[in-house]
Formats: structure tokens, sequence, C-alpha cells
């Protein structure tokens, strides 16, 4: 038994805010932004939010999978920016899309959400405790951001993505997962802090905090070891494989990843240049424009991968 990808969708945030425009607010410029990170303009919400975006990716994906939403029986979202501590967002993407049979919860992972999420997913199928599952990865970052922090401010953008996967006799799916929590400091964005009416502590909200050049190092070391892990273990050749979808954080990770493992930079597909880096969406936004695109087949070797805040990684190597 295994995983297949039978339907996405996509909802990146209502907004386009371009370079120019965030030299308004800080001092920066497209200048620097540009040959450092590959973004040209991200989008922000002004008002769907983290479940609203998902709603809308999710409600896609089920169209194009040509499934109704009661047919789905679990959906697990990715995300490092719900509106709620309680209800979990998947809960309000189910009553949004009216999937009444359908267990939900969220998971966090940052960046890598998607592909931990969709981990879960192919856990939960090939067990065989359920078939048809909905995989979200929604973030909301623009809340999170200090927006007088030129250092991060820039890199982000909001979206939500989504896939329905369904349990298969054929193909495969080969994954990893891992974590590195001594890193933990080297990416944060502290929840609502404050102690109890015994510490007398104020209650604060944290921003994104980020040491960019450990991350750099960080991801460019362990993107393509995390690769390797899963084509070899499904003994699969680089050759065989037709894309790496990679978590769009950074145009130069990705160019420093392709050159690691020798592989075309045009097997490495990307969108960072509109949308920045959207966290956990990255993965699913980019996969649905290259599906809606018709670049996928049916029986295509892809490769997925996801870094971030943990530090968290993850790859898949899945038969579209
Ligand atoms: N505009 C203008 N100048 C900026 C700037 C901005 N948006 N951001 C930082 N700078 C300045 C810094 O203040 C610093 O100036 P100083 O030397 O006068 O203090 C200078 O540029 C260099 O800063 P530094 O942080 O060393 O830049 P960098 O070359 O490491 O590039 C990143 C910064 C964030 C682009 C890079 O580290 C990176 O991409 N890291 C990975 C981040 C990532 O992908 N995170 C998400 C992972 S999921």
């Amino acid at each position: 038994m295994t995983t297949k990808i039978i339907g996405t969708g996509s909802c990146p945030g209502e907004r386009v805010v371009t370079n120019d425009d965030l030299a308004n607010i800080v001092d920066t410029s497209d200048e620097w932004i540009r040959p450092r990170t590959g973004i040209h303009e991200r989008h922000l919400t002004t008002g769907l939010g983290t479940a609203g975006m998902a709603a809308e990716a999710a409600r896609l994906a089920c169209e194009n999978a040509g499934i109704s939403p009661e047919e789905l029986d679990l959906i697990i979202m990715g995300t490092s920016s719900p509106e709620y501590c309680f209800p979990s967002g998947a809960c309000q993407v189910q009553a949004a899309i009216g999937a009444v049979n359908a267990a939900g919860f969220d998971l966090s992972a940052a960046c890598s959400g998607f592909v931990f999420a969709l981990m879960t997913a192919h856990s939960f199928l090939k067990s065989g405790l359920y078939r048809k599952a909905l995989v979200i990865g929604a973030d909301d970052l623009s809340k999170l951001v200090d927006w007088s922090d030129r250092r991060t401010c820039v890199l982000f953008g909001d979206g939500a993505g989504a896939a329905v996967v369904t349990a298969e006799e054929d193909g495969f799916f080969e994954g990893v997962m891992g974590c590195d929590g001594k890193k933990w400091e080297v990416l944060t964005c502290q929840a609502r802090s404050g102690g109890n009416f015994l510490t007398e502590e104020k209650p604060e909200m944290g921003y994104i905090s980020m040491d960019g050049q450990e991350v750099f190092k960080f991801a460019v070391k362990k993107v393509p070891e995390c690769i390797r892990q899963v084509l070899d273990a499904n003994g699969t050749e680089m050759s065989e494989v037709k894309y790496y979808i990679l978590h769009q954080a950074n145009e130069r990770i990705i160019d420093s990843v392709a050159k690691r493992l020798k592989e075309p930079i045009e097997k490495f597909p990307m969108n960072i240049q509109r949308y920045g880096n959207t966290s956990g969406a990255s993965i699913p936004i980019l996969l649905d424009e290259m599906n809606r695109e018709g670049k996928l087949n049916r029986g295509d070797k892809i490769v997925l991968a996801g870094f971030g805040g943990g530090l968290t990684w993850g790859a898949i190597l899945l038969e579209w």
C-alpha cells in the first residue's frame, strides 16, 4: 500500500507587495533583496488569514482531485501561524469545506510542515486506518514578522497549498524526516508568553528571529543529504528524478543544493521570485502550479524537500 497525490490547490495572500514597496517602510532595496534571495515580490494576506487561505486551497484541491470533501477521512495542516491555539486550523478548514467525515489536526514543523504532514498522512494511509486525506501547508508569517527588521521582513510571504492523497496499490513513496533540537534558537518565533497569577510576568508576543547564515549553512548541507537518503532507500538514481521541488526559502540555497547534487538547475523549479518564503505553504503552492501547468505526468518521479525552524528537515520521493 502506498500514497498518491490525486489533486492539488493553492491560495496565495490577497495583496502583492514588491521589494520597492518594502523599501518605503524599511532601509532596504530591490538591489539588495533580489541577488541575495531571488525574491521580487510576495503576497500578503489582508483578511483571509491562515485558515481562510487554507480552506480555499483545500476546496481547489478537492475540485482538482474530483472528490467531494465528504469523502475525506483526515485533514492534516502543517502550520506555524494558526489563528488560534485551539481549535486547530484543520478544524476550521473541515467546517469551511464541509469535510464532515474527516478527523483533523495541525502539525508544527515550521517550513518543513508540509513534508512532515504528508509523511504523517502517508503513515495513516499505509496502516489502513484511513483511505483519503487532505494535506495542507498554510502560513501567514506576515503577522509574526517585525516590520521594522529588514533582516527578516523582506523574506517572507503568506499563502496556502493543499494536496489530496489516497491509498493506492501501485507506485512508491519513500520519506525521511529529521530534526536537530540543539539548534532550536537559530530560527524562532515565540508564542504568547507570560506566566500565571503566581509569576507576575507581563504577557507578550514574539517576532520571527533568525540567524540567516546559520540557516543557510544548515540547509545547503542537510537538504542534499536527506535527498540522497530517500533515493538510496528506494534504489532510485538521480537521473530518474524529473523534479526536485524544494522549500522556496532562497534561490541561492536551491542553486547550491543543485550544485552539491550535481544535478541541472532546470530540475529545480522555483517560484520564490513571486511569493517569497511562504514557509509550510511553499512546496504545495509550487506543486499546484506545476500540476496546473501540466508539467507533471503520471509515473514521474519527484522529490519534495523541506527545511526550517527546529531545525527540521524532510524529503519525500514519490511517483506522481
Ligand atoms: N536590506 C538591506 N540590507 C540588509 C538587509 C535588507 N533587507 N538585510 C540585512 N541587511 C544588511 C545587514 O544589516 C548587514 O549590514 P551590516 O554589515 O552593515 O550590519 C548586511 O546586510 C549583511 O547582513 P547579513 O545578515 O550578513 O547578510 P547575508 O549575506 O547573510 O544575507 C540572508 C542575509 C537572510 C539573505 C541570508 O543569510 C539567507 O538567505 N539565509 C537563509 C535564510 C532563510 O532561508 N531562512 C528561512 C529558512 S526556512
